[in-house]
């Protein structure tokens, strides 16, 4: 009989909330992890006090209530509140964008003002079918160019009119003055950081790091009954249907003194600065402290030996994905969840929820 009833494949959120939820179910569970750490991209580094978000910034929101109460048992949250600021030509500007925003564009002062202004500067455009139409069919040349197109090209390579309209997905404009980036109900860092979270969540489970599972599969699908897979699909099946697409980041961080720029995230939006945000990681926690930690975050093509960051969500991924998936369900002690074995983006909350979802149902 096999060592134990799970072998998870990744140590990242998804893993850690379906181990932790069958560990205390009484099933003998082992996780292991192809970095040399826990946590997956939500990890956190302590230097000198300050909780670094590794692999870029972390804010944990939801408005549904099992996600809440289940994080919450491992951690505290403080109350912090994502207020993200643009930087465009020397310019700040509030965002997401609101009526402080446009103020700061236009000189509108209320609601019937900002609408009034609006109107006058769209472009319409009858069904518009790329991302510059549509943008400027909702809101003008003006926050086209300071918010989305540069940022845009950054992120995706590519120029606005040659990707779909699906990618932006909605455009909030706030006729208010409420700066906070999400509507959810709960929001916030946990306390001493994620790190120290996921560690509460692991405590008991064995977990084996600098693993990789496709260095000894065989081994690996020996010791489980069952195996819960989350790292990439395509990797999976040694991509012989194709490789899926995924955007790369590239993180390049400094120690500094004091107070850098105020504020936990500060995006880019200009094209010909090459990085998209600017992070001061001491700003997530309230506590002030002599030096500081700023990150910048540089988009960057991917290649396979790199971290895969965001799923590509094309038409042509969802098919090749559809394909994986199907091969995947023939194999009875598989079970696929996260980011990267689902290739789709996923908030924590998400991933939490999905997974002791997959939990309850195996
Ligand atoms: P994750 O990638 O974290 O974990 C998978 C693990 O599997 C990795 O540790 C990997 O090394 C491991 N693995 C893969 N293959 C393996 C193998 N062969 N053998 C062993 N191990 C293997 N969400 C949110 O709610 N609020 C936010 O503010 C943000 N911010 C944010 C910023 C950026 C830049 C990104 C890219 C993403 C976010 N997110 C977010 C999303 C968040 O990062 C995401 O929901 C979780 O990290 C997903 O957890 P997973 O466990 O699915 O993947």
């Amino acid at each position: 009989m096999p060592q134990y009833d799970y072998l998870v494949v990744g140590c990242g959120l998804f893993g850690i909330a379906f181990a932790q939820k069958q560990f205390e179910r009484g099933k003998r569970v082992v996780v292991i992890e192809k970095r040399g750490h826990i946590g997956g991209n939500c990890f956190t580094e302590n230097i000198g006090g300050i909780n670094v978000h590794r692999y870029g910034p972390h804010i944990f929101h939801t408005s549904n209530e099992t996600a809440w109460k289940y994080v919450n048992r491992f951690t505290r949250f403080n109350h912090f509140v994502n207020r993200p600021k643009v930087r465009y030509k020397d310019k700040l500007y509030s965002f997401p964008i609101n009526l402080m925003t446009l103020y700061q564009l236009y000189g509108v002062k209320t609601p019937l003002e900002a609408r009034t202004k609006l109107k006058a500067v769209v472009i319409p455009k009858e069904n518009p079918d790329n991302l510059e139409d549509w943008v400027l069919s909702q809101v003008g040349p003006d926050i086209y160019e300071i918010f989305i197109k540069g940022y845009t090209e950054k992120q995706w390579q590519k120029e606005p009119k040659d990707l779909p309209v699906s990618l932006i997905k909605r455009l909030p404009i706030r006729l208010t003055f409420d700066d906070n980036y999400y509507n959810d109900k709960y929001q916030g860092i946990p306390i001493g950081g994620y790190t120290s979270m996921l560690r509460k969540m692991l405590e008991g489970i064995e977990v084996k790091l600098n693993a990789d599972y496709f260095a000894d599969k065989g081994y690996w699908d020996s010791i489980a009954n069952t195996v819960v897979y989350t790292g990439k699909i395509d990797e999976y099946f040694d991509y012989k249907l194709g490789a899926l697409e995924y955007r790369g980041l590239r993180f390049e961080d400094e120690l500094l003194k004091g107070n850098y720029q105020g504020n936990a995230v500060i995006n880019y939006t200009e094209r010909k600065i090459p990085f998209t945000r600017i992070i001061e990681h001491k700003h997530f926690q309230f506590e002030d402290r002599p030096q500081t930690v700023v990150t910048k975050e540089f988009p960057k093509q991917y290649h396979k030996e790199d971290i895969p960051y965001y799923p590509v969500d094309t038409a042509c991924n969802k098919k090749l994905y559809e394909k994986y998936r199907k091969e995947a369900e023939r194999k009875k002690s598989l079970l696929l969840g996260g980011r990267l074995a689902t290739h789709r983006y996923l908030d924590m909350d998400d991933v939490v929820l999905s997974a002791l979802e997959l939990a309850e149902e195996s």
